[in-house]
């Protein structure tokens, strides 16, 4: 795999909300992108990862004043939890921004200007739920009642979780605001549309020239194109957390509309900070902009997004690939069942590289949902990480420090192992490239058995006893085996990449040192790199805190 290095490659994750911490859910997205995108730095592509904070909009203003505090303070406090959680796992992001930046304020302003300079914006007077009570518009969420489809009592103002049918706050029969309870009122409201329906054909026609685009998904967009694209409603009425639309004193810009600015905000303050041009990225045919997005964006990145680009110049996303979401012991995530874990809580009972190992296995290039299943994830740690790969790597290295003082002189001329490895090697970096890492996955467990047997059929415990010379060849193809391995693991497992490589005094090792030359080398001190998990560790976390009053009646000390 060599990489093409004519183009500047820019790598996007969704911004996730400022308002909640990092969950195992939202770990699929960040660990597949990171894994491509350690992909790409290891065939020395020219790259850049960036994302940030998504920091705006009603739900952060409103959890910021029920805690009493100022949403400034609520994003810089979650902020700092999540750098820390991507920290912990792994997540190698060249930049981790906030959409409460100068630099999004700016590109916010400057594609508004734009769009409106170019009469792609124009306002209209809509109806709105108003509480006189709390003095504020309700937003979807802040506004329940009954279902206007089915009745069902209780409904949010979107849509109904009963029947699933969409609909407006000012729908709802009998409203109320989840606030203060109060029935609100209907008013007026001017707001700033932007022209979508103005873009079905350009759109159409992007969508059908780029031949990346996931399939199944183009399907779906040219559906919602064909049924009619309406225009968007891009403000929002104070209070309200956000960017003020120039020239208002109470309208702000959805926040839908300045989040995936932040994609070139974050670019942006990158840029600044290491003198390169944001334009080689944003503004330059040459580059390829990938954005990874959950199912549940699809609308605003394959139709809104798209058409503000093109409404204000600026260069399309080259990929936008789409994954599926998780359920937890083919159950949707949920709190009371005590399946919702947040990243934090995972990394207090496991490695982080454990994680990123069990959704490499089941990641596609298909938008499929995966499942993360407590039983398969222990028997996926113990008998392939621990058991095949961790342990071909071990027994090597012990061997070699054990018999031959850790040199490497020449190695075993095995034509046949050494073109089947090759092969694979070639295949794992295609399908890194094509994003199918369950398949990359299968062909580096492969390579790693073909070393285990390479080694058991050769006995060089025995073996050694009668001819030392080729017994030492043996190891040094073994060597070179577990130093290939390294290498094709790293977008996965970097700890475990740079232990191993630690151990075989080779640092930092690129794709291209896939090879069989590794000779007259002394390697380092082999450490094991996995360890098994024991059984009653795998089974689900319980974390859920559950509190219970009892009286003591007796005490004795517990026999264990
Ligand atoms: O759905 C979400 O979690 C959003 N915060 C994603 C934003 S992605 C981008 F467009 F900003
Ligand atoms: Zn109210």
């Amino acid at each position: 795999m060599k990489a093409t290095k004519k183009h500047k490659i820019l790598v996007t994750s969704a911004l996730p909300y400022a308002n909640g911490p990092i969950h195992i859910g939202h770990l699929v997205e960040y660990i597949q992108v990171d894994i491509f995108v350690r992909f790409l730095r290891l065939i020395e592509e020219d790259v850049l990862f960036v994302c940030a904070d998504d920091t705006h909009g009603a739900p952060i203003e409103i959890k910021a004043s029920e805690l009493g505090i100022r949403p400034e303070q609520l994003i810089e406090k979650v902020y700092n939890e999540h750098v820390q959680d991507f920290r912990d796992f792994l997540i190698s992001f060249d930049n981790y921004h906030t959409t409460h930046s100068p630099e999004n304020k700016h590109y916010s302003d400057l594609i508004f200007t734009r769009l409106n300079d170019k009469g792609l914006i124009y306002t209209k007077d809509v109806e709105v739920t108003y509480c006189e009570h709390c003095k504020r518009t309700l937003p979807d969420r802040y506004v329940k009642g009954k279902c206007p489809k089915c009745n069902a009592p209780d409904q949010y103002g979107d849509v109904c979780e009963n029947c699933n049918a969409a609909y407006k706050t000012t729908d709802l029969i009998d409203p109320y605001c989840v606030v203060c309870k109060n029935k609100p009122i209907r008013k007026i409201s001017t707001h700033y549309f932007f022209k979508l329906s103005k873009f079905s054909r350009k759109l159409e026609s992007w969508l059908k020239k780029n031949k990346n685009l996931q399939p199944e998904i183009k399907n779906f967009v040219f559906n919602w194109i064909n049924n009619g694209l309406e225009d968007w409603n891009i403000s929002r009425d104070g209070p309200y957390f956000g960017f003020k639309i120039p020239g208002e004193e109470n309208k702000y810009y959805y926040v839908w509309l300045d989040a995936p600015i932040g994609y070139i905000a974050s670019t942006d303050n990158y840029c600044k900070k290491h003198g390169l041009k944001t334009e080689d990225y944003w503004n330059n045919k040459g580059s390829r902009i990938y954005h990874f997005i959950g199912k549940d964006i699809i609308y605003f990145h394959f139709l809104f997004w798209p058409a503000m680009l093109l409404g204000s110049g600026f260069e399309l996303p080259y990929h936008i690939p789409v994954h599926g979401f998780l359920t937890v012991n083919g159950e949707k995530m949920s709190k009371s069942r005590g399946t919702f874990f947040t990243a934090r809580e995972f990394l207090q009972k496991y490695n982080p590289e454990y994680l990123r190992y069990y959704y490499a296995g089941l990641l596609g290039s298909k938008m499929s949902d995966i499942d993360l299943s407590f039983n398969d994830f222990r028997k996926k740690v113990n008998n392939e990480l621990a058991a095949n790969l961790g342990n071909f790597c071990y027994r090597v290295l012990n061997f070699l420090n054990r018999y031959f003082d850790g040199e490497v002189k020449g190695i075993d001329s095995n034509k046949k192992l050494i073109g089947e490895i090759k092969k694979l090697a070639k295949n794992i970096g295609k399908n890194y490239n094509a994003l199918n890492f369950n398949e990359a996955v299968k062909d580096i467990l492969h390579i790693s058995s073909l070393g285990n047997k390479y080694f058991q059929d050769n006995e060089p415990w025995k073996l050694v006893n009668g001819d030392r010379e080729k017994t030492h060849r043996i190891l040094g193809l073994c060597v070179n085996i577990v130093k290939n391995l390294s290498i094709l693991i790293q977008p996965i497992l970097p700890n475990f990449s740079s232990n191993l490589q630690k151990q075989l005094d080779l640092l930092n090792l690129k794709w291209s040192d896939i090879n069989f030359e590794l000779k007259n080398h002394k390697i380092g001190k082999e450490e094991i790199l996995i360890m098994k998990m024991e059984e009653k560790e795998a089974q689900k976390p319980q974390f859920p805190l559950s509190l219970k009053v009892a009286r003591i009646l007796d005490v004795k000390d517990h026999p264990n």
